[in-house]
């Protein structure tokens, strides 16, 4: 078998890149371990920057999400029992839209095969070799046969736990990591909205988050111990937990309804540089991940893959590769912006030691800082709706 880019990976960074190279004439095969099912029902991001909202507008795939997708114009910072808007559209001229991450790889994937694109699901123990050479191989087996995929480049879009990365020696690359004393424990809730915007909640009993994914259907988040096991959480302790973190003087009261899913999120900062190594080019979570509490991991992937593909359209149309060896320069400006964003959401509306107080009045100065400077709210705004991608 042989095509122009092998994508390791089906997630929404490796299917949003098959996408672009397909508009731009280049053939890819696309290699996912999973099967359509298990991908498609997984949930994980909710928040779409507006230029990840545009973009796939732009490349045909936004028409469920334009009709199904929520727009948002603000968010809201809850903190001492009182609620503060910050209103995006007034501060930065720009919002963010609310679609699952499922709903965009079913997009994405409906797209690819419509267009006669090749995605080999349940593909098992692929491995990459001959990076350094002219003509890298992906080898995998499916259906119990061992198949050999060469190829002119391979995209790492395999995800943290991916096999992509651990192939960069050590010696030729450096990896930045930060990890945090507290998880995500998300629920998924048939229930009516509790509030037309996000809520990003900081109480003395820790961090709390109100999001959404229809009119029916409701995402919330707690902090909790990262090692904690959804077992010890009964619907009856959530509800009574969430209640008592979003307590408030606003006489807003949160709908309960009946937990569909339950799971845990370790949360962590990490940055490979380069992000690149031979012919083999890392993009999203396979290159850099970072905590939930920005909203970015989704919109990083998003903003990689762009870069990526307009590389390799640079070099199939005219054979230079100026852009390809600005890859890792190009993408790591915004990570690294984004990695200080999320650092600094998490960093401020997560409890860290239950007796720290001084540190607690520090967050609770800073939220009141930037609740009521305009400077300091437009400076959250910029980041949340997205920052350019070059
Ligand atoms: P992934 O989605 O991890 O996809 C990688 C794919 O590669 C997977 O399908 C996997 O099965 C496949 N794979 C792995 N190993 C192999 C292999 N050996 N062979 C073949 N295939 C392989 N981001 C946001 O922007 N906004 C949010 O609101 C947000 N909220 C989040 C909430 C939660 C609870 C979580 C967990 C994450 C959230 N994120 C958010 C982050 C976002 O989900 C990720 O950053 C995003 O999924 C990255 O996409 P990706 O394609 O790089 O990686
Ligand atoms: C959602 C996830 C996030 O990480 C976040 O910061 C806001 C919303 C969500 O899943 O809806």
């Amino acid at each position: 078998m042989r095509t122009q880019v092998a994508i390791v990976g089906g997630g929404p960074a490796g299917l949003l890149l098959s996408h672009l190279l397909h508009l731009q004439g280049i053939d890819s095969v696309v290699l996912e371990r999973r099967s359509r099912e298990e991908l498609e029902a997984e949930i994980r991001a909710g928040v779409l920057e507006q230029g990840t909202a545009d973009l796939l507008n732009e490349i045909g795939v936004g028409e469920r999400m334009m009709e199904e997708g929520a727009r948002h114009r603000g968010i809201n910072l809850q903190f001492g029992g009182r609620r503060h808007r910050i209103d995006f559209h007034a501060l930065v001229g720009r919002g963010i839209m609310l679609y699952g991450q499922h709903e965009v790889v079913k997009d994405l994937i409906a797209a690819r095969l419509a267009a006669g694109g090749k995605i080999i699901f349940e593909a098992e123990g692929v491995g990459v070799r001959d990076l350094k050479s002219e003509g890298p191989r992906v080898l995998f087996r499916k259906d119990g046969e061992e198949e050999e995929l060469s190829c002119d480049f391979v995209a790492g879009c395999d995800g943290f736990h991916g096999v992509c990365r651990p192939c960069i020696p050590e010696s030729a690359c450096a990896t930045y990591e930060r990890r945090y004393p507290f998880g995500w424990f998300g629920i998924l809730v048939k229930a009516p909205r509790s509030s037309e915007e996000l809520i990003y909640c900081l109480n003395e009993r820790g961090f709390a988050l109100i999001s959404t994914r229809s009119p029916e259907i409701q995402r919330m988040y707690f902090q909790c111990d990262p090692e904690d096991d959804v077992a010890n959480w009964p619907d009856e302790r959530i509800w009574e937990e969430m209640h008592a973190r979003l307590a408030n003087d606003e006489g807003w009261d949160l709908i309960e309804g009946e937990i569909i899913q339950k799971g845990i999120v370790q949360m962590r900062s990490f940055v490979i540089e380069p992000m690149q190594y031979g012919r083999l080019f890392l993009a999203g979570d396979a290159a850099h991940i970072v905590p939930p509490t920005g909203a970015k991991g989704m919109n990083l992937a998003v903003g990689d893959v762009r870069v990526l593909s307009r590389g390799l359209a640079e070099y199939y149309s005219s054979g230079r590769t100026d852009l390809l060896d600005a890859y890792t320069r190009t993408c790591l400006g915004r990570v690294w912006k984004a990695q200080r964003f999320s650092w600094w959401m998490t960093s401020m509306l997560h409890r860290f030691h239950q007796e720290d107080e001084f540190r607690y009045r520090l967050q609770l100065a800073e939220l009141d800082y930037v609740t009521s400077s305009r400077a300091a709210s437009a400076s959250l705004a910029e980041n949340y709706t997205g920052l350019p991608v070059e």
